[in-house]
This record gives C-alpha cells, sequence and structure tokens, in this order.
C-alpha cells in the first residue's frame, strides 16, 4: 500500500475528509458510518441536508452490508457495469445513517473505477461516502487542482489521479419501484443497461426520489450560460463584439475570427470525447470573467442525451438561454 493511500485511510478512519479521483468526476469522501464524518461533507459543500450521498464500495461483495432485498437485476448490473459509472438505488440495510440517505428508504450504492479510488476502498474495507468535491450547485472536478481550486482546506487531502476519464457523474438507476427507472443519465445509457435487463429502462418521474443533481439549475458555472445551436453561435459572436464585451465559446468547429474578446474552446463532436473535457472547459472559460459563455449545442439524439442533460442543468439558472 502506497503511503498516501495510507495516510488517507487513516483520515478516514478519524472523521476527515479525502478527496480522491474516480473514472466520472473527483468525490468528496467521509466514511459512510461515521456520522460527524458525514456532516462535515454537507459543511464542505454548502449542501442542504437532506440531499442523499452515494457510498462507494470495493467490490459488490459489500452489497448485503448496505442493501437488503436487493433484487437479481442489481446483480445483473453489477455483474455488467462495476467497477464503472453506475449508481444503484437498493432498499436500505438497518443502520445506514440518515444522513447518507436523506432520510429515505434507499440508498445509493457504486464501485468506481479507478485504480486509487479501488486501492482506497479496499485498503479502508468499508463505505466511503462521496458527492462530487465541488461546491454545491458549482460544476463538478475533473482534476485534482480543481478540488484544491474549489474546497481548499476544507478537505484534509486530495489524492491526486490525474483528470477524470469519462468526466461527468455516473448514470444513477433506481431498482426499487415496481419499473427500473434512471434517476440521472451518465454515459452507461439506457440502451447498455436495457441489454442486461431485457427492457430498456425509462427515465424517473417527479415522484422519484430526490436527486439534487436532477434539480433545474446545477453543474454551473458562475457567468451566465447560452446553449446556442451552431448558426446562432456566429450570431451571439457578431453582438458580441459589437458591444465591445468578452465572450467565452465552447464548440466543434474551430474559432471562425480571431479577436482578443472572444477566447474559443474547441471540443470533440462526440459524446464520450465531449464529456471528458465539458468540465474542465466551463471551469476555465468561467475564470476569465467572460461576459457571458456559449456552448454549441449537442444534437438532441439519445448518445448525447447524459451531456445534453448536464448542458441543460448548467444554462438553467442563466434565464431564457438555450435556443
Ligand atoms: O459519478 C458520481 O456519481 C460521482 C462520483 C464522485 O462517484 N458522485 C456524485 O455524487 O455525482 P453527487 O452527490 O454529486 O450526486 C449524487 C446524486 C445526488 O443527486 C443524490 O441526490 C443522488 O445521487 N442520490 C444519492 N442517494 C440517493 C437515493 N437514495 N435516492 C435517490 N437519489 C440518490
Ligand atoms: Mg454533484
Amino acid at each position: 500500500m502506497s503511503a498516501d493511500i495510507d495516510r488517507a485511510v487513516a483520515l478516514l478512519r478519524q472523521g476527515e475528509l479525502v478527496a480522491f479521483p474516480t473514472e466520472t468526476v473527483y468525490g468528496l469522501g467521509a466514511d459512510a458510518a461515521n456520522p460527524l464524518a458525514v456532516k462535515r461533507i454537507f459543511a464542505a459543500k454548502g449542501r442542504p441536508a437532506d440531499h442523499p450521498l452515494i457510498v462507494h464500495l470495493p467490490d459488490a461483495g459489500h452489497l448485503d452490508r448496505w442493501a437488503r432485498d436487493i433484487p437479481a437485476t442489481a446483480h445483473a448490473l453489477a455483474n455488467a457495469f462495476w467497477p464503472g459509472p453506475l449508481t444503484l438505488i437498493l432498499k436500505r440495510q438497518a443502520g445506514v445513517l440518515d444522513t447518507i440517505t436523506g432520510g429515505q428508504d434507499t440508498v445509493g450504492l457504486r464501485v468506481p473505477n479507478h485504480p486509487l479510488a479501488l486501492e482506497l476502498l479496499r485498503a479502508f474495507d468499508g463505505g466511503v461516502a462521496a458527492p462530487s468535491a465541488n461546491r454545491y450547485g458549482h460544476i463538478s472536478p475533473t482534476t485534482a487542482r480543481h478540488v484544491r481550486d474549489e474546497l481548499g482546506d476544507a478537505v484534509a487531502m486530495v489524492l491526486d489521479g490525474g483528470p477524470c476519464q469519462v468526466g461527468i457523474e455516473s448514470t444513477i438507476v433506481d431498482l426499487t419501484g415496481e419499473r427500473t427507472t434512471i434517476l440521472r443519465p451518465g454515459m452507461v445509457g439506457a440502451v447498455d443497461l436495457g441489454r442486461v435487463l431485457g427492457r430498456t429502462p425509462g427515465m424517473g418521474g417527479d415522484d422519484a426520489p430526490r436527486v439534487s443533481g436532477s434539480l433545474a439549475a446545477h453543474y454551473a458555472p458562475r457567468t451566465p450560460l447560452a446553449l446556442l445551436q451552431p448558426d446562432v453561435v456566429i450570431f451571439a459572436v457578431r453582438e458580441t463584439l459589437a458591444a465591445n464585451e468578452r465572450l467565452g465559446v465552447i464548440a466543434p468547429m474551430a474559432c471562425p475570427i480571431s479577436d482578443p474578446r472572444i477566447v474559443w474552446r474547441q471540443i470533440a463532436g462526440e459524446p464520450a470525447a465531449f464529456a471528458h473535457d465539458i468540465y474542465a472547459l466551463l471551469r476555465e472559460l468561467d475564470g476569465l470573467n467572460c461576459t457571458r459563455l456559449v456552448v454549441q449545442k449537442p444534437p438532441a439524439s439519445e448518445n448525447w442525451r447524459a451531456v445534453n442533460d448536464r448542458l441543460s442543468r448548467a444554462a438553467a439558472g442563466s434565464g431564457a438561454t438555450t435556443s
């Protein structure tokens, strides 16, 4: 075991917060069985106390300690996608803290696919509660540096595992109802799930359990953000130049105009590579004092669902900004 993992485990056992990389985004970890440690997560994030947390496990063999009445579908999904970017909502085992579940009778569980995360979880040999390691409502961090910038001294240690490979948060699937539903889309898509389940799950409705990432405004930069169709992006650039403002643009096409007032970042035109880069780019442009940010709207097809979900929430706080 490396010295860093040693120290991280010791800190977790003392009830301290340890941020760690996963394949999706960085998590803000605490011992999921220690109520005071879990409270610290909410304080560090500024997150409302009734929003439940995902418990991260070293492997599916730990499921029984946290969940009860586990359906066969849960084992099938765990076999197919763990370790990986999929969170399962199951009935909670007696003794799981109310601060973890938000007082609900369910718990969110996931085995992340990152070597450092797995090393940490195996060494800790317990559940680590971890939301994304950002302030509440802000963009999720995909590098150790983002976590430091965002949370500073509120976190005792940040394990650095490089940039996250997936780049957006896990798919959340609710297995506690009559029908299996997706509460939060992610890079494990409905069709992938359907191949294992024998039936493609639909999106959870308004009666679904609370998911903070399903609030209209979330994952958001502080600069107003507009999602625009390709042709409108060019209008926005012209408008900005006329008003002598500073505009940040994220789009797959190359920058058609060279002007210091336009900060242009090219992004891939394919969902996995787009997801990998989008949070880091939004965060970078958010720090450049732009008057506003523009992201070129991706296609409305199923393989872009998770990316479109995050983009629309990131833009939701900025008023009527999609077109
Ligand atoms: O990829 C991820 O899932 C990352 C990494 C760190 O694992 N974590 C993450 O955590 O995105 P967080 O807290 O930012 O988002 C987790 C979402 C929240 O919206 C929460 O409401 C939902 O999971 N959640 C957790 N437990 C739940 C439960 N029992 N029922 C419904 N939703 C739940
Ligand atoms: Mg989050």
